[in-house]
Formats: C-alpha cells, structure tokens, sequence
C-alpha cells in the first residue's frame, strides 16, 4: 500500500516542533521482551531460514565490484558466498564451495580472476559459475559438467547495493529475488531518488563482535542513548530522544535533529531548507541501517554468524562523491573521507561495542528477567515487530 508521503522539509518542521515541546514520535505501546531473543540456538537458527534464507539483505555497494571478474567473498548467515561481477556488468552469488569434495574455492576477501581455481585437486570454474577444468580428467571418469558448477544463490543489483537472498533453493518461480518488491512501493522510489548508485564506498570494513545481531541492530536505531553513551562525541552534536519517524510496515525512514538546526527553535525558518541540519536514516529490514548526511551516506548491517546467536558481523560502508564528482584534488578527498572514517570508527570501539558487549554477557545470565522497550524507541519496535512478522 503507498501512503502520501510527507515531504522532507515537512517532517524536519515536524521534528522542530518536537525540539520546542520536548517530545518524539511515539508507538503505540511499551513492548516486554526477554533475553533469550538473544542467546537461543534453535531461534537463531530459524531466523538464518527464515528471514535471511528468505528476504534480499545487501552484501556490498555496487562500486566495491566495478570491473568484470571482480569478486569478494564473505560469510552470510547460511553459506559462505562468492560475489562476482560478470562480464556482461551483471553481478552474481555463488556457494563458495568446490563442488568436487567441498574445498573452500576463493579464500581471498576480494580480488579479481578470470577462473576460480580449487587449491585441493586443482578443479576451475568460470565466473559465471560453470565447471571449466576437471584435473586428469582422462582418469576421473564421466560425469555430467553441467551438474557440477557453483551453486547459485539469488542475487540482484539495485540502487547502488548488490543484495542476496541466502538460500539456493527457489522459493517461487523466477530466480528467488525481487529487491523492488521487497523494498515495497514507499522504500523503493525513495532510495532511487538517491542515485546511490553514482557513489563510491570510500571503505567498507567489517568487525567480529561476540553479541547477537539484533543487539547491534537496535543500537543503530536508537536516538535514545546519544547523550548517555556517547557524550563527548555524537551526543554534543545530535540531539537525544527525539526522532520523527515513518513507518513504512516493514522498513522505517526517520529524521534525527542536530544540535546546530537550534537556532531555529525561536527564529522562523520561513521556506529555507533545513536539510543540513538532520540526518535521515532509513531502517532496511531485515539488518541495515542507511544515514543519509547532508554530503554523504553511511551504510551499516548486521549478520548473524552461521552457528553461535551470542556473535555477529557489522559491516560499515561510507558512500561518498567520487573524487571527480566532488570537484576536490585527490588527496584533499582522500583526507576529508579519511578523517570522517577515523572518527566513527572511533566511536564505533570506544563507545558502541563495549556497551553491547556487555549487554551480551548479560543476557546470558540465568535470571535476567524481562527486559522492555519503549514508546520512544519507535524505528526498534518496527525492528523488532516485522522480525516477529517474518519468523511466524
Ligand atoms: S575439492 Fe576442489 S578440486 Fe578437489
Ligand atoms: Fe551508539
């Protein structure tokens, strides 16, 4: 269903006016939840079938892979994946997995080949995933090649992010992907408007954390913890507590104010933009979070690891201007970028992880008790209902 969507300037006066009253957006009720949403194996294990067997998540932006024969490998919640650009420009996700007796194919994190090339028997597959050489074929004995390439796994690119449905197995007819559909009318042409796909990820980097996935996914949903956790960085610049939120019934897209947009609490603002004074982020079911800056844009997910529901992986991916879109020298680009990475990197493992840590080992607690979330801590309570959604 598309509902009217209210402009960006509207909602960012809808913001001020909360600043003014000392209010947020609101849901409809407190939610109880209890700790072992974070610490059982079987209810981890259906929410890898479940919702990432199921759903698109997005393993890359677009730029990470610009060339044919490009790939990058990563673990997804289900299988261990090849990502790899074809030579028609066409992108797609294979079991990273030789199909002779199993060996890992491509050990490297990313790279760039014209064949994977099994290091155990010495088997190669194109990267388009068909089995190209078996090794002393004369003596292995007939089989049918066409059986034996990669196992391919969905995979579409849209909107600047290559996204993955972990499952090989169809669940409908077609090829098990449909990213336009899963981001629903609402979500869809919002993000296209973005021309995210005209950016660069500046780096992307990934980091083992020994906590559940949705722990961290909370925490980069969350406009209520900036003063406490964060008070010497995010917390002087960005404003607690107050968020106006659209609930799109599966992702969410809400504004945060910054502390400078407070000149105009008394001032009229009139018709002028107020557009640098907020960020926008948007809630991508099932695990991202993607801030939209006024000059860039932050991408953030979170997965599950394949066995242990107390450990997960968050990727961040910082998407900027090219340099010649920026109309900056290199080294000045560079650095600006550079710079701004530091800085939430920083933040990242000084402030955010140690928190969540802990919060891990206290879930893990025999009598934990109950825990609750709020009518403030709206865009988490869509979290936390559409995953109750897809796991029932
Ligand atoms: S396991 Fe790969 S060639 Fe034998
Ligand atoms: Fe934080």
């Amino acid at each position: 269903m598309t509902r009217p969507i209210v402009p960006r300037e509207d909602r960012i006066r809808r913001t001020l006016d909360h600043l003014r009253n000392e209010t947020t957006d609101e849901y409809e009720t407190v939610s109880a939840f209890y700790p072992d949403e974070f610490t059982d194996p079987l209810l981890a294990g259906r929410e890898r079938d479940l919702v990432f067997g199921r759903v698109p998540s997005i393993v890359a932006h677009s730029s990470e892979l610009p060339r044919p024969n490009d790939f990058l490998t990563l673990q997804m919640p289900r299988n261990r994946i090849i990502v790899v650009r074809q030579r028609d420009g066409g992108v797609k996700a294979f079991v990273n997995l030789c199909r002779h007796r199993g060996a890992l194919l491509e050990e490297q994190e990313k790279g760039r080949c014209r064949l994977f090339s099994c290091g155990y028997h010495r088997w190669s597959y194109d990267t388009d995933g068909s089995l190209r050489a078996v090794t002393k074929d004369s003596t292995f004995g007939e089989i049918d090649r066409s059986k034996y390439g990669l196992v391919e796994l969905p995979c579409e690119e849209r909107h600047g992010f290559v996204w993955v449905v972990d499952d090989a197995v169809p669940k409908k007819e077609g090829t098990g992907i449909d990213v336009a559909d899963w981001l629903g009318p609402d979500l869809d042409p919002m993000l296209a408007e973005y021309h995210l796909e005209d950016l660069v990820a500046f780096r992307a980097e990934g980091f083992d954390e020994p906590v559940n996935w949705k722990i961290m996914q909370d925490a980069f949903l969350d406009g209520y913890h900036i003063q406490y956790a964060h008070p010497n960085t995010a917390g002087k610049h960005i404003h607690t507590n107050v968020l106006t939120v659209e609930d799109f019934g599966r992702h969410a897209r809400f504004i945060s104010p910054r502390k400078s947009i407070d000149r105009w609490l008394e001032e009229d603002p009139g018709d002028r933009s107020l557009a640098k004074y907020v960020t926008e982020t948007h809630f991508l079911l099932p695990n991202s979070t993607l801030l939209r800056q006024p000059d860039h844009f932050q991408l953030l997910t979170f997965r599950p690891h394949p066995k242990d529901p107390g450990r997960s992986r968050m990727e961040m991916r910082l998407l900027v201007p090219t340099v010649s879109a920026s109309g900056m020298a290199e080294d000045e680009w560079s650095g600006r970028w550079q710079k701004n990475w530091d800085i939430l990197i920083a933040v990242l493992h000084q402030e955010d992880f140690p928190l969540l840590r802990g919060s891990q080992q206290g879930m893990a607690s025999a009598n934990a008790g109950s825990m609750v979330l709020g009518r403030n801590e709206v865009v988490n309570q869509i979290f936390h209902r559409e995953l109750r959604r897809l796991l029932t």
